[in-house]
């Protein structure tokens, strides 16, 4: 049956995306047939002991989805949701996607709660790099591998994914962002998300006791569907299509 929701009857919408939004660009969904998850073990290559353990190892997993993304590009699902930002009084995105396809998409108001396959940091001195996009050859800190060559004893410090990975907690700012979105939202939209990883699975609580709709983007049933006023059982693409009829034309 088709939804009778239209993003243009609402005036502050945050759509909530996992995976599935990617799934017609090509990059992998994390569960599920094809998924990710199946392939790789996230223990030995997604999470802080693995980094420790061998950070060759989980950069060579990393280096391999930085290139599998670089090739993909954005889908008519990422286009109309940077188009509602251009158009519509408030938009923002929350997502538990790295790979910055909303960003390329056009979208500016982008939480991503699960960091960037772009982003790299070093936790022992606290260097950034915000958007490197190239692949990562040299495992190193450049910072603390200045100070190793002024330090006899130095140890070499890799360069880390700013990644979420298992058992990191997410960034509170990030958090705190997305929840007042949430909570000022009168239409929230959740696109591609199995539902199943704690907290970001949570957050469309939040969105429901603000009053807001709730509108469930999924080919499959999720743990969470009950808590949605509409569920649409169709792919990304398709479904913000529907939704998003009548939208004006963007510049
Ligand atoms: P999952 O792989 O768990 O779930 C993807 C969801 O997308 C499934 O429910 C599919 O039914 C749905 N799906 C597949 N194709 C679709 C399409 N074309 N349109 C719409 N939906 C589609 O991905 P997430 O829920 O995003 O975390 O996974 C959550 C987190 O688990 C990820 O952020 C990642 C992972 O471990 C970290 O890496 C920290």
């Amino acid at each position: 049956m088709p939804s009778p929701i239209r993003v243009t009857d609402f005036s502050r919408i945050v759509f909530f995306t996992g995976a599935g939004m990617s799934a017609e660009s090509g990059v992998p969904t994390y569960r599920g047939k094809g998924g990710i998850w199946k392939e790789y073990d996230f223990e030995s290559c997604a999470c802080q002991e693995a980094f420790e353990r061998d950070p060759d190892h989980v950069w060579e997993f990393h280096n391999y989805r930085r290139g599998l993304v670089r090739k993909c590009e954005p889908n008519e699902g990422h286009r109309l949701i940077a188009r509602c930002e251009q158009v519509l009084p408030s938009v923002t995105v929350v997502t538990q996607n790295i790979d910055g396809l909303h960003q390329r998409a056009g979208s500016k108001r982008v939480h991503e709660l699960h960091g960037s396959l772009w982003k790299l940091r070093c936790d022992r001195c606290g260097w950034r790099d915000e958007d490197f996009s190239a692949p990562v050859d040299d495992l190193l800190c450049p910072a603390c591998k200045a100070l190793a060559a002024t330090t006899p004893r130095g140890t070499p410090v890799y360069k880390r994914p700013g990644i979420v990975w298992f058992g990191d907690s997410l960034s509170g700012s990030v958090v705190q962002a997305s929840c007042q979105a949430l909570d000022a939202s009168d239409l929230m939209i959740s696109i591609g998300t199995s539902a199943v990883v704690f907290p970001a699975a949570q957050l469309p609580v939040v969105a429901k006791r603000a009053g807001a709709t709730l509108v469930e983007i999924n080919p499959e049933d999720t743990p969470m569907s009950e808590l949605y006023d509409h569920c649409m059982r169709s792919t990304a693409t398709e479904a913000l299509t529907e939704l998003c009829q009548g939208l004006p034309s963007g510049s």
